[in-house]
This record gives structure tokens, sequence and C-alpha cells, in this order.
């Protein structure tokens, strides 16, 4: 399909909760089996952490708006992040939401992939476009305009993790210049999610 115009807003507090919905919904084959019967607490759960990832994270997001409401999203860590706080917060949003014992294996599958971004690198995260709106270039043109906050932060940089298994995500990223830096394999997330691999991906800005 051709790729149409699409207006992209940066999000506002007001739009955490339709983004947590929105990231649900896409990566609901990765939070079924993290959450299991507590899947109905994922939503509330995102949408803390999405809060917090913009308060104390580092990360801005980016969120495209039609007569439908928010339908696609991206966030970009460009400022620094407070991480032993938000691992910190997690924690407790899972204990809270879970209980003990699921908030700890939500906790070891939520750690991947382990890596702790760059000053020098716009990292882009959550990339997310509502089942309706795909194939029209909305990831696309999140994407481009991820890279473009990246560029006037001067990073050098835009870097991203996607999954061995996700061909869509994937092929966006090659057909915009990405290229596997590194690869991080996980018994545990092979055996509970599918996952075998996480790919790191780079690309010069
Ligand atoms: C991956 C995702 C973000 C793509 O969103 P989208 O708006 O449909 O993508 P676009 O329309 O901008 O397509 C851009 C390119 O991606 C690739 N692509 C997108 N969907 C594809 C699919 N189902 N199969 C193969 N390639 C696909 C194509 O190369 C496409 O370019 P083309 O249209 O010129 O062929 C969307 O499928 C999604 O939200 N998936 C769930 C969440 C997710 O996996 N996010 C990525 C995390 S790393």
């Amino acid at each position: 399909m051709q790729n149409k115009t699409f207006a992209v807003r940066p999000a506002g507090p007001e739009d955490d909760p339709a983004i947590a919905a929105l990231v649900v919904e896409g990566f609901l084959d990765k939070f079924r089996p993290i959450f299991r019967g507590r899947i109905d607490q994922s939503t509330d759960i995102m949408e803390k952490w999405v809060r917090l990832e913009h308060s104390i994270g580092g990360v801005s997001s980016l969120v495209v708006e039609t007569s439908d409401g928010v339908v696609a999203s991206v966030g970009v860590r460009l400022g620094d992040s407070e991480d032993e706080t938000l691992s910190r917060a997690l924690w407790s949003i899972l204990r809270k939401h879970l209980g003990l014992i699921p908030a700890v294996r939500a906790a070891a599958l939520l750690s991947y992939p382990r890596y702790a971004p760059q000053r020098a690198e716009a990292y882009v995260e959550r990339l997310v476009v509502s089942s309706d709106y795909r194939h029209e270039g909305m990831a696309r043109t999140l994407l481009h305009e991820a890279e473009s906050r990246g560029r006037e932060e001067e990073k050098g940089t835009v870097a991203l993790h996607v999954t061995n298994n996700n061909h869509a995500a994937l092929k966006l990223y090659e057909s915009e210049g990405y290229g596997e830096v590194s690869r991080q394999r996980s018994l545990l997330t092979s055996y509970a999610l599918g996952i075998k691999s996480w790919l790191y991906l780079r690309k010069d800005l």
C-alpha cells in the first residue's frame, strides 16, 4: 500500500493509557505467557511503566492520532535514565499487581534484552501500530521521526532491539539501513516465550 502522510505529535501524560493499551495489543503474544492468569493486569502495569519511563527513564514518546484516537506509538530514549530507581519501581509494580511468585517470574522475563542504552545513541523502543492501521506506513513514519529527534539531540547513532522471530519489524529496520551489531541469546525466553534471541541493530545518524 502507498504510504500516507500522518501527523506525528509528542505524547503528553494524557496519552499514557492509550500507549499502554497499544503496547499490550502489539506485544500480546509476549505478554500472555509473562502475565498468564493475570493478563487483565497488563494494561495497568504497562501504564505505570510508561509513566515511569517518561518521568525518570529519559524516554519521550511520539504518537499518531486519528479519529479513532491514538493508533500508533514509539518511545525514544534521548536523556539519562535512573536505571536503579526504574528497576526497583518495576519490581514494586509487578509485586503489587501479580503477587510474589508470578512477579519474580515476570521480572525475570521482562529483564530481556539486558541492555543499558548509551548516551551517544538514541534508543528506540516499543514501536507499535494498532492492527487496523498496519501496512499504511505509520511505523516507518514514526521511526523517521524518532531518528529526527536523535539528530536534534546530536546523537551519533540510533539503536534498538528486535526479536529474531519478528519478521515484519526486521524487514522494516533492514529497509531503513539498520545493521546487526550483536545478538543476545536466552534459554529462558526461548523456553517461556519462544524468543530465541534479541538482535541489537544500529544505524548512523
Ligand atoms: C512491526 C509493525 C510496527 C509495523 O507497522 P506498520 O505500520 O504496519 O509498518 P509500515 O506500514 O510502516 O511498513 C514498513 C515496512 O515494514 C515491513 N513490514 C511491515 N509489516 C510487514 C509484514 N506483516 N510482513 C513483512 N514486512 C512487513 C515492510 O518492509 C514495510 O515496507 P513496505 O510497505 O514498503 O513493504 C507492526 O506490525 C506492529 O505494531 N507489530 C507489533 C509490535 C512490534 O512487533 N513492534 C516492533 C518491535 S521491535
